[in-house]
């Protein structure tokens, strides 16, 4: 990733599923709002649509009152495309080693007032 960027949230009760784990579908939340913002913060002007999110995996569970911890950064522009890879750490809050979570990549088209396609600007 050539620059990169870090987020961080805290798991509350709201983001819990019936069975007491953090509900997947907060992090894919979070992951497509993040890789829009990278996309925004390195090419300012261009519009994003989300057009996929590739090889996206759930590793292991997120519990009430974890931290985690979003690395995420530009991973291949194309013509009119930008990827995102995401990486996300769970801290259980008693310090020590993040454990590697979620992965994925997200994959990012610039479009123009019309919605259609267009080459990224840098
Ligand atoms: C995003 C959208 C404008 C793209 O238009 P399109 O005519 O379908 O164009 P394509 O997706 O075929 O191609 C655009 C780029 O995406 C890339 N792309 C498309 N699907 C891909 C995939 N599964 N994996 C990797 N790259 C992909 C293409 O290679 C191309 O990249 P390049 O120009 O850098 O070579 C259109 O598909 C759309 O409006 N989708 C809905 C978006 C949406 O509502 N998202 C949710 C809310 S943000």
């Amino acid at each position: 990733m050539a620059r990169t960027f870090q987020h961080h949230v805290l798991v509350r009760q709201e983001h819990l599923n019936q069975y007491g784990s953090l509900f997947g579908g907060v992090v894919l939340r979070v992951i497509d709002e993040l890789a829009f913002i990278a996309c925004t913060r390195t090419y300012p002007g261009c519009n994003f649509l989300t057009r996929a999110v590739l090889d996206a995996e759930f590793k292991a569970p997120a519990y009430l009152g974890d931290t985690l911890e979003f690395d995420f950064g530009i991973e291949h522009v194309g013509k009119t495309s930008v990827q995102v890879r995401v990486e996300m750490l769970i801290y259980d809050g008693r310090g020590g080693k993040g454990i590697p979570s979620f992965d994925g990549t997200a994959v990012m088209v610039c479009v123009d007032d019309e919605g259609r396609p267009m080459r990224v600007r840098g």
